[in-house]
């Protein structure tokens, strides 16, 4: 009996539905060539849902994850629902499914393609040899903490806490840790111990679990030194672990100094092989439905997929490989183009990405 595995589409908004589409023709591709079988179920989620369902996260769709073995997802928001109330964001739908799918951890590679160092706004000497993981907790701190507002004696006032429990901060780590092994064997724990006790302890439980991983060397990194550190000396990053906040801004930076953030993959895990892939780029509703956007970072995170959810590595292999020799041939979208008047389409990017995987 074939092994069939069961993937939840989440197309989105914007940009999302057009590059998870070319996504799609890659997965199939993977069917012909490997024997795979894959089993996809849309759902609605965004701002999409909002307008067909009243919210960002319908009941059916989270059901579709919670059936499926993995989750791809296109990208949420836009203008039209930006000033909506909460619940009525797609961004609340981001978060609800991520703690409702136990996602705790994100895990953002940037690296620079060679053929695109042009592309970035440092100095090609600083950016070479720039290969790192941003591991960002996802489900706790800020961004999950008691919210509300309340009177004073000098008017309203807002509250947001930051909570963090040491299995929260202990299952994380250790995860990166394990990345770490896998690579170039040095992680940075950005903290901002100096100030915060969420911090603090981030750093006591970092320092207790460090002795089990005595082949990975451990840096403990300010976060605003680390911003800055970014800038100066990328390719002395190998995995970089931290906590929702610090990892939300430090994963933006990093993934723009590449200079091709259309080409950024990214996953949410939680325990056990589950998992959802995303471009990190957002869903472009200035360039919606004009069939131009790039969707290699949406092909690269079915590679993504492969690699940590299924253990396709072959075929992983055979999609980044498809990737950089279509790059290498010089066909570029606009996003990435030098010379914009030979960009090529979303599909024809698609089409010569499928081609390129062979027969
Ligand atoms: C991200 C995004 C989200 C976040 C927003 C859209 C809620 O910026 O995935 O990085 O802050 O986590
Ligand atoms: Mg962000």
């Amino acid at each position: 009996m074939a092994d069939v595995k069961k993937i939840a589409v989440l197309g989105g908004d914007g940009i999302g539905p057009e590059v998870v589409g070319e996504a799609l023709k890659v997965l199939k591709k993977t069917e012909e060539l490997f024997g795979y079988q894959f089993e996809t179920e849309h759902g609605l989620f965004g701002g999409i849902a909002i307008d067909e369902k009243g919210t960002p996260l319908p009941q059916e769709t989270l059901e579709i994850c919670q059936k499926a073995d993995a989750v791809l997802l296109g990208a949420v928001g836009g203008p039209k629902w930006d000033n909506n109330s909460k619940e009525l964001r797609p961004e609340t739908g981001l978060l609800g499914i991520r703690k409702a799918l136990g996602l705790f951890s994100n895990i953002r590679p940037a690296n620079v393609f060679d053929c695109l160092k042009e592309a970035s706004t440092l100095k090609p000497e600083v950016l070479e040899g720039t290969d790192l993981i941003v591991v960002r907790e996802l489900t706790g701190g800020i961004y999950f903490g008691e919210k509300f507002r309340r009177e004073t004696a000098n008017g309203e006032e807002a509250v947001d806490t930051c909570a963090y429990n040491v299995q929260e901060v202990e299952r994380i780590v250790r995860q990166a840790f394990e990345i770490a092994q896998t690579r170039r064997k040095k992680l940075a724990s950005v903290d901002k111990a100096n100030v915060l006790e969420t911090s603090r302890l981030w750093r006591e439980v970092v320092n207790r679990i460090a002795p089990e991983y005595p082949d990975v060397e451990l840096e403990h990194v300010l976060v605003d030194n680390c911003a800055m550190q970014l800038l100066r000396r990328p390719s002395s990053f190998d995995v970089i672990v931290t906590e929702n906040m610090f990892g939300d801004i430090l994963s933006d930076e990093a993934a723009m100094l590449t200079g091709s953030i259309g080409m950024l993959s990214s996953a949410s895990l939680g325990e056990g092989s589950f998992g959802l892939y995303e471009p990190v780029h957002g869903s472009a509703p200035d360039i919606a439905g004009q069939g131009i956007s790039n969707p290699i970072a949406t092909i690269l995170s079915v590679a993504l997929m492969f690699r940590l959810t299924f253990g396709y590595h072959e075929a992983a292999q055979r999609i980044e490989d498809a990737v950089k020799s279509v790059l290498d041939a010089g066909h570029r979208t606009g996003d990435i183009a030098v010379d914009k008047s030979k960009a090529i389409g979303t599909s024809a990017m698609g089409d010569l990405i499928v081609a390129a995987m062979g027969n």
